[in-house]
């Protein structure tokens, strides 16, 4: 078949690839235990609901502007505000089918062929991919410390001519790591005074643990003018648990916005405007369930921490914040597909391999389930890593028998 260089680039998202997997073994019959997912499973809010629903029933299902309604921009502006204590025009603003299409299309806005895009180790599988796209080089940066806490210099002896913008996702995906307030404004003075591009990919942003409060990046820009190179990632599927919604957005300077709008005019045009009128229902109405669902995120956590700290062999970095955990796994197995594979094969249990944040060795392992499956599933790893323990292993009335050492 003939295909393009750039497709041929191209990997499948993983993370999409295995809920698939999970999904077919469920429909067999299969007792999986997913811990692999990436969204919270809590109702989307009724506000959200319920605008959906008077929109619906309007039947004026139109188009809207490319770069979403006037009245979504105003409530993320507000949002913005609210949480940033920046003030941003309605030209500031665009909003995408997800925070993915914002990344994606502020990518194509700013990278040229062969231009390099930076962004730390262990990073979010779909940059690398995101970058390719766009024909640039992806350029992901180990912390030398062998942590999940970049540094400054880290970052910096990997800048070079080529590069052109920086992505920074803080509290990170796989890695729970919330990053330092001295590196993030190492990082903003850092691409300010470099004249980079600065992605600042806060989708958690206010999923984070300990009495930990969410960092702005504008706090510590010197830039605040229509020449500012920083671009803010955002939306309302992890923190609304509004995944399927489809709706997340991007704020920047208007320039950097006009571009990018003209971009998405011609590859989807705006997001549909039922799912802009239910963001706009999540971002207006009540915003207690932000908080029970973070509460709960601490308390899966913990119970997640303190199961994978029984199992020896297994190294774990407490996570600041998100759903994820992502644990040292290599003196089980240093090649983390294969372990990844064993552990669904043989205990039904669904992780992803840290290969594909790049780190091999780890599994990325969400706490965003059930406190029973988070339980079940850690206890079902350790019976088929740990050969000490028994050999037989009920799941519900299956039995299972190890044959493997
Ligand atoms: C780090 C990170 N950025 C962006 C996204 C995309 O979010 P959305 O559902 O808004 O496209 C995800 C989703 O998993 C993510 O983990």
């Amino acid at each position: 078949m003939s295909i393009s260089q750039i497709a041929k680039s191209i990997s499948e998202s993983v993370t999409l690839k295995l809920n698939e997997k999970a999904a077919i073994l469920r429909e067999k019959g299969d007792p999986v235990i997913h811990l692999g997912g990436g969204e919270p499973k809590c109702k989307a809010p009724m506000d959200a609901l319920v605008a959906t629903a008077a929109h619906l029933n309007t039947g004026e299902i139109r188009y809207t502007p490319a770069d979403g309604t006037p009245a979504l921009k105003k409530a993320i502006i507000r949002y913005t505000e609210e949480n940033y204590n920046r003030k941003a025009a309605p030209e500031n603003v665009m909003a995408s089918g997800g925070a993915k299409q914002a990344i994606m299309v502020a990518l194509q806005a700013v990278v040229n062929p062969q231009e390099e895009v930076i962004f730390p180790c262990p990073y979010w599988v779909s940059y690398p991919d995101m970058v390719k796209l766009c024909q640039g080089i992806p350029v992901p940066v180990k912390p030398e410390d062998g942590t999940f806490y970049p540094r400054i210099q880290d970052i910096e002896q990997r800048v070079g001519s080529y590069t052109k913008a920086v992505i920074i996702n803080s509290p990170n995906n796989p890695s729970g790591a919330m990053y330092s307030q001295e590196f993030i404004a190492d990082i903003v003075e850092f691409c300010e005074k470099r004249d980079l591009y600065l992605i600042m990919d806060d989708i958690y942003h206010r999923l984070v643990f300990d009495g930990k409060k969410p960092i702005n990046s504008y706090e510590f820009a010197k830039d605040h003018s229509e020449n500012s190179k920083l671009i803010l990632i955002n939306g309302v599927s992890k923190v609304y648990a509004m995944s399927g919604f489809r709706i997340g957005w991007a704020v920047a300077n208007k320039n950097l916005i006009k571009v990018m709008t003209n971009i998405q005019s011609h590859q989807t045009s705006g997001p549909s405007v039922l799912l802009q009128k239910a963001a706009i229902g999540a971002m207006n109405g009540i915003q207690s369930p932000i908080e029970n669902m973070r509460v709960t995120l601490e308390n899966n956590r913990n119970i997640m921490v303190d199961h994978l700290n029984s199992f020896e062999g297994v190294k774990v970095t407490k996570p600041d914040g998100t759903f994820y955990c992502f644990a040292d796994f290599s003196n089980y197995d240093e090649d983390s597909t294969r372990l990844s594979n064993m552990l669904i094969d043989k205990v039904q249990v669904l992780t992803v391999p840290g290969v594909e944040f790049g780190m091999e060795g780890f599994l990325r392992l969400s706490y965003c389930g059930s406190i029973k499956d988070i339980k079940e599933g850690i206890e079902r790893m350790k019976w088929a890593l740990d050969l000490n323990s028994p050999n037989e292993l009920y799941i519900g009335d299956r039995k299972l028998v190890r044959d493997w050492a």
